[in-house]
């Protein structure tokens, strides 16, 4: 039997080989592997067959016939000049691929980037489960300040595996400063972690890494323990911007957030500029734009005052400078931090901050 297997399948392929078109093609399938064909005729015996010998004959059976199918199968695309994935025409229009969507913030900090960039600015980027020391008492605001209520806090309770020891605050001589400072840095637990609150601990590391002169911005993600709703979230972007040369004084401030705003916004856009209390900074403004949804009329995105906090900023506070390793008595500085969450509502007219993080498609096709 098993020879006559072997000879049925020499018989087909060599017939296959004189074939030329279609109808004869068919015509020999049918010949062979049709419901009366050659060999299905031939195969049925193997029913009769003692299961022993079915055993033995079976799987050559079988490997045959699904080969030939093969064969014919092939033969089949050689004459329509088909290729395995079938017939292919050249004329239509390609399939549409669809293409992701870049997330709002991403879209503003990009341009915003650009902008810093071609103002001489470097783009830095700093850690977000980041050290007490740097979210805070680098910035002038020791353990005990009252400004730590200022930012609800995410404490972390794992304390850093491998704290590195932070660099102690130079001590530049001041006019009229007796008091020795470094006892009360010495006391930080460096073990002490924390989500951090905002992008300004950048700056420190930015001054430490580049020394003075530095221009610099540092985007990124922030973290707060808020409740949420229409105007707070745990977790949104800023931008941290810092500037120190000599002679920086509010007036560069001033005229770099001008241009920051008036290049994001395509317009003048009236602002307001108000003083405001950060630790780090000293003055300290807030400038506050007219709210660009509801056109100062009020609406949940500005919390129905017409206004929106949209950049704190000052001139850097002479002891940050020092945190940073840099002598107050030489240089001076400005830094802002930006709500870039904030912007980009502003921008595109987002009502709802709790859109960023949804996740939903159908928000971030939209841009
Ligand atoms: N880091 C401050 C905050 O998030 C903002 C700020 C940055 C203020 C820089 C002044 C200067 O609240």
């Amino acid at each position: 039997m098993k020879e006559e297997i072997i000879k049925i399948k020499e018989e087909i392929l060599s017939e296959l080989k004189k074939i030329k078109e279609s109808k004869a093609l068919s015509d020999l399938e049918t010949k062979y592997l049709g419901r009366k064909g050659k060999l299905t005729v031939f195969l049925k015996q193997i029913a009769n067959l003692s299961d022993e010998e079915k055993q033995k004959i079976g799987r050559l059976a079988n490997e045959t016939k699904q080969e030939m199918i093969r064969k014919f199968k092939e033969a089949r695309s050689v004459i329509s000049g088909e290729t395995e994935a079938g017939f292919i025409d050249v004329t239509l229009p390609g399939e549409k691929r669809l293409l992701g969507h870049l997330h709002p913030i991403t879209i503003v900090q990009n341009e915003l980037e650009d902008l810093f960039r071609s103002m001489g600015f470097m783009v830095l980027d700093g850690p977000e489960l980041e050290s007490d020391y740097f979210n805070f008492e680098a910035l002038n605001i020791p353990k005990s300040h009252p400004a730590r209520d200022m930012q609800d806090t995410f404490y972390i309770a794992t304390p850093h595996p491998n704290p590195l020891p932070h660099p102690q605050p130079l001590s530049f001589a001041r006019r009229g400063e007796r008091k020795e400072r470094g006892q009360e840095e010495a006391s930080v637990d460096q073990s002490d972690m924390v989500m951090r609150t905002h992008t300004s601990p950048v700056q420190v590391r930015g001054m430490l890494k580049y020394g003075a002169p530095l221009r610099c911005v540092a985007p990124g993600r922030v973290f707060r323990a808020e409740a949420i709703d229409a105007v707070h979230e745990h977790t949104f972007d800023q931008m941290e911007g810092l500037m120190v040369d000599k002679n920086i004084s509010i007036g560069n401030l001033i005229a770099v957030m001008k241009e920051l705003i008036n290049s994001m916004f395509g317009r003048a856009v009236e602002t307001r500029v108000r003083p405001g209390y950060f630790p780090f900074v000293e003055p300290g403004i807030e400038l506050d734009i007219k709210c660009t949804i509801c056109l100062g009329k009020g609406c949940p995105g500005c919390k129905h005052s017409g206004w929106l906090e949209l950049l704190p900023a000052g001139q850097v506070h002479p002891r940050v400078l020092e945190y940073g390793g840099i002598d107050p008595n030489k240089y001076s500085g400005f830094a802002f931090g930006l709500g870039l969450t904030r912007l980009a509502m502003m921008k595109y007219k987002i009502n709802d901050i709790r859109l960023f993080n949804s996740g939903d498609l159908r928000f971030l096709k939209q841009f």
